[in-house]
């Protein structure tokens, strides 16, 4: 059997052995439980979707049109898939996400049904549209919610029924395009009324235009005033369902963010108010923690925004990433006030655990706070799977100091025990999964190590920058957010640049300025103070004259 065994390369074996193995655990992902949930739940939007379009065709009993309308959804909605696919592919994995973009879609195609069959207004469409535009754009992005609502228009073109034209569909997409260019960011409670202000005027211009073509069509000839004023009617009713929708959006918000579990600028605006329970608990049980995370959030917002993501939800996220430090706040060195550190009594091991412990307490205060789940990440995520490095090292000189003592007990010394293993002294993660995550862990990991500089200088912070940067994307904490070695480059350039305007360079006061004066001094104490430049912008302008 040997004899007739094909020669091959080892080299090429590993290769197709690897090749497999990469194709079985594609296979697998396919398989997997969410994406299988997901696939159901596109089978039932097909289903449902048709049922919905051809409500009107089933009771006439013309089945070979439900047949063209089911031919029609399924191939729309496949392109659906695809781009979900291509754009946002967490909703595939994501079942609960997958089930809230069907639910929007399903009952907004229900309503226009219904109400375009019950009153005949084609105005109930573009007001879905419009509503299902603003709403993606708020639990998405721009450009996915741009696409899918173009998707969505077709859908309410069927919807819609025989009545409807590509005028309707160009009303449609008018407001719903305009709706996705002009909200990035819900900032203001005036923000969704000056959107859809916007696109109610795109939608009436648009309207108009299709009717007057329309109709010079039909007439041969320029219409007529009455009929000029039913275009304008109908125009406005379009423009007017805009408008209404923009306003209904704004005060349904809390609970649009509560479906696709989002939380808008506006709500971060208001988590990041100092009045909030937590960071009020934080500012006044944690004082060092407290500024840590003030500086830990204006360092992470400058990088965020370098990399044109979000900085504010960085900021608001750094605000609470320590949060579980309240429960312990003396075990914490931002926190001793030169007191003498309370691990001094305690083993590493027992060290690891109190500090460890922050991320699962604070887990625990952001649930009982109500925090919404994308500010909660940051409090999960801020240290990943990283080795808490000082109590690890101080358990293996421990371990070793044990060692050597038995060994020289000679003929007595015990069966040495195993050195202690750095996966005891990881933190239990989950490691960042967005890049506003990442970008805070990086720059909490930095404040701390600059933080512990003797003498802070800006080559010095560019330096333990680029190191901290370097330890943890070899540690395999950013493997699972998609952060590029450009952006992380350009992160760390921000990260500098802000801790070194932080830690700016003082000039030294002539004389100490805690020490108090002496008598006969008195005189020359306000000169001197004047004198004395406290800040760099005063020493530029010194080194200038
Ligand atoms: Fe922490
Ligand atoms: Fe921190």
């Amino acid at each position: 059997m040997v004899l007739f065994k094909k020669k091959t390369s080892p080299r090429r074996d590993r290769v197709r052995k690897r090749l497999a193995a990469n194709r079985f655990s594609r296979l697998s992902k396919l398989a997997n439980a969410d994406v299988f949930a997901s696939a159901m739940l596109w089978l039932l939007y097909a289903v449902v979707c048709v049922l919905i379009l051809s409500l009107d065709l089933i009771r006439r009993k013309t089945y070979a049109e439900v047949l063209s309308v089911a031919v029609l959804t399924v191939l729309v909605s496949v392109a659906g898939v695809f781009y979900i696919r291509h754009y946002q592919k967490r909703i595939i994995r994501n079942p609960i996400r997958a089930l809230a973009l069907v639910g929007l879609f399903l009952l907004l195609l229900a309503t226009t049904k219904v109400a375009v069959s019950l009153t005949g207004d084609l105005w109930w469409a573009t007001g879905t549209a419009v509503t299902a535009a603003i709403i993606l754009v708020i639990a998405y992005s721009q450009r996915f919610a741009l696409g899918m609502s173009l998707f969505y228009c077709v859908f309410a073109s069927f919807a819609a029924g025989p009545t409807a034209d590509f005028n309707l569909f160009l009303t449609m997409a008018a407001g719903a395009v305009t709706c996705c260019f002009c909200l990035k960011e819900i900032r203001t409670r005036m923000k969704l009324l000056k959107v859809s202000t916007s696109a109610a005027v795109i939608v009436f211009a648009t309207a108009f235009a299709g009717q007057f073509l329309a109709g010079a069509a039909a007439e041969q000839s320029v219409p007529q005033l009455p009929r000029m004023m039913d275009m304008v009617r109908f125009a406005g009713f379009h423009a007017g369902i805009t408008l209404v929708v923009g306003m209904l959006i704004q005060s349904l918000l809390p609970l649009i963010e509560k479906i696709f579990r989002i939380a808008t600028s506006m709500t971060l605006l208001d988590y990041s108010d100092a009045n909030q329970p937590l960071l009020k608990r934080l500012a006044m049980e944690t004082p060092g923690t407290y500024s840590h995370s003030l500086l830990i959030g204006s360092v992470a917002e400058a990088a965020a925004e370098a990399i044109s993501r979000n900085g504010l939800l960085c900021r608001v996220g750094a605000y609470y990433h320590d949060i579980g430090k309240i429960n312990k706040p003396n075990y914490f060195v931002e926190n001793e006030m030169g007191s003498l550190s309370r691990h001094k009594e305690l083993s590493p091991a027992m060290s690891q655990l109190i500090i460890v412990g922050h991320v699962k307490d604070g887990i625990e205060m952001a649930k009982e706070y109500g925090l919404p789940a994308v500010l909660r990440q940051f409090i999960e995520t801020h240290h990943g799977t990283t080795v808490v490095e000082y109590f690890y090292n101080e358990a293996k000189k421990k371990h070793e100091e044990q060692q050597a003592q038995s060994g020289s007990n000679g003929k007595r010394a015990i069966r040495s025990s195993p050195p202690p293993a750095e996966s005891e002294f990881r933190y239990a993660g989950p490691k960042p999964r967005t890049k506003e995550a990442a970008i805070v862990m990086l720059a909490d990991t930095v404040e701390g190590a600059v933080r512990s500089l003797s003498e802070v200088t800006p080559t010095k912070i560019e330096a333990v920058v680029r190191n901290m940067a370097m330890k943890r994307l070899q540690d395999g904490q950013f493997d699972e957010c998609d952060l590029s070695l450009r952006e992380l480059s350009k992160i760390e350039t921000s990260i500098s640049k802000t801790l070194a305007a932080h830690y700016h360079a003082r000039i030294a006061y002539p004389k100490p300025p805690d020490v108090p004066e002496g008598p006969g001094q008195k005189d020359t104490k306000p000169q001197a103070a004047e004198k004395a430049p406290a800040h760099s912008e005063q020493v530029e302008q010194k080194s200038q004259r």
